[in-house]
């Protein structure tokens, strides 16, 4: 048999006798029994973490078996509870099953009889509880579905979020593509009291401007040719959550008036009707573009900018905040390694420098698919291509292009003869004095090449 701590019961009767010959029963079968004369004692015994079964004698002074099965339905509906009746009591005891409770027993009882019944509650509680933690594990996980990021930038980013979470206010959040402007508006969500509502998102740029608006604000059967069925539109669906309207600057100038409308008065009128409905929500939005800018912004109503611009977000991009790189790098290596069933490859210099100096326009995204190459082995940077002057997209000013490009040589070098400082020092054929200068200049320390 397989060793399992033992079920923990509560029991409770007011009779002692009975009570002491009942737990002694349970106990033979196997159960970590705490027995008590009183409801009342025995509830404070319980909360919703309680791993076990309760089982209770229905008629007792003070609070009573029922009351009792009443006051653990409000701690955690799932906990079992097992009644015990007099003859009398049936109907009693039928209608609590339908209540809820898990099982009755009629007095006098036979011993296995309700060791059977305890048995199959201790083991429908088991498992509820364990359903619990794994779901408290995956939420967690997608908690730590992160805002990954040391830098200062990234450290105010997260404070700023966490203080608006949990208001209502509208929120605008402005970055490069890649530069995680959903995780943002994500994070505003499930840091909110909104969590338990729905994230709702829709991208403007994506859906033809005739779709959309029936999108957003639903329509009633046959408000337009097409429309058979009655649909509840994204705004009435994030009621209670977040919508997030990514690529708020391609929205249609039309839509963007009857969007002002929603935000101004917090009600929906679906396409085809003339209902108003109320709806509780907060608008995450998301743009590529400035949109204070009146040159970017174009078309863009200016007072829709003003009413979503009651907080800003914006998000650097990733060659802003190079200080991350090596961080979201690791991260995503490592997400691709498990996922892939890889292991993660020994970093080459090459790789390294790349890290360093490229110029990320795809920003966390363009990383996030490099690592994943790099687990696969699919990367081709390496080797001598590697050595090949940087980027030459890269606005970076020559004389620094060569102080970089040098310090790879040295890295690669020193790499390939394993930190051997002699054997570097010939096959670069410099003065070991110069080597060291320059090795200080680029702050290279030997040591981290040496096998
Ligand atoms: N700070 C971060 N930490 C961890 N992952 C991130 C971070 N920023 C972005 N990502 C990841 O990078 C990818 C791109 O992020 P996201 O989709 O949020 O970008 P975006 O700004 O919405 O881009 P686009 O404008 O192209 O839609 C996603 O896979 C996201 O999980
Ligand atoms: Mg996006």
């Amino acid at each position: 048999m397989t060793q399992q701590s033992a079920a923990p019961v509560i029991l409770i009767d007011d009779d002692r006798d009975l009570l002491k010959a009942t737990a002694q029963t349970l106990e033979l079968a196997g159960f970590s029994v705490s027995a008590f004369s009183m409801a009342s004692r025995a509830l404070a015994a319980i909360d919703s973490d309680f791993a076990g079964v309760v089982v209770s004698d229905i008629r007792m002074p003070d609070i009573d078996g029922l009351q009792l099965f009443d006051r653990i339905l409000l701690l955690d509906p799932d906990i079992p509870v097992i009644l015990i009746t007099g003859h009398g009591d049936v109907a009693m005891a039928v209608k609590a099953i339908k209540d809820g409770a898990y099982d009755f027993i009629t007095k006098p009882f036979a011993a296995d009889g309700l060791a059977q019944s305890v048995q199959r509650a201790a083991e429908k509680r088991r498992l509820t509880m364990e359903n619990r933690a794994l779901r408290e594990a995956g939420e967690l996980a997608q908690d730590s579905l992160p805002l990954i990021g040391q830098t200062p930038a990234m450290e105010r980013l997260r404070r700023t979020l966490r203080q608006i979470a949990d208001t209502d206010v509208d929120v605008l959040v402005t970055g490069e593509t890649g530069s995680g402007k959903e995780v943002v508006a994500g994070l505003l969500h499930r840091w909110s009291r909104r969590a338990k509502g729905n994230f709702v998102a829709l991208n403007c740029g994506t859906l033809p401007e005739s779709v959309i608006e029936s999108e957003l604000f639903g329509h009633e059967a046959g408000a337009f040719t097409g429309a058979q069925k009655k649909r509840i539109g994204r705004v009435e669906h994030s009621s209670g959550g977040t919508l997030f309207l990514d690529e708020i600057e391609s929205m249609p100038a039309s839509t963007q008036v009857r969007m002002l409308r929603v935000l101004e008065m917090r009600e929906v009128m679906p396409l085809g009707t003339n209902d108003l409905r109320p709806v509780d929500l907060r608008v995450v939005a998301a743009a590529k573009i400035d949109l204070g800018d009146p040159r970017q912004r174009g078309d863009f109503r200016e007072d829709l900018y003003y009413r979503l611009n009651v907080v800003t977000v914006s998000i650097p991009p990733l060659r802003e905040r190079r200080d991350d790189i090596a961080l979201l790098f690791g991260y995503f290596a490592e997400r691709a390694a498990t996922r892939f069933h890889r292991p993660v490859p020994a970093l080459p210099v090459a790789v390294q420098s790349h890290l360093r100096e490229h110029d990320w326009p795809g920003n966390v995204r363009e990383l996030a698919h490099f690592a994943e190459r790099f687990v696969l082995g699919l990367e081709e940077i390496g080797g001598s291509s590697s050595l090949r002057p940087i980027n030459p997209n890269t606005a970076i000013p020559l004389p620094e292009r060569l102080e970089r490009y040098e310090a790879d040589i040295i890295r690669e070098t020193l790499g390939r003869n394993g930190g051997d400082v002699r054997r570097t020092v010939e096959a670069l054929g410099i003065p070991r004095k110069t080597f060291y200068d320059k090795l200080q200049r680029h702050g290279i320390v030997r040591g981290d090449f040496s096998k």
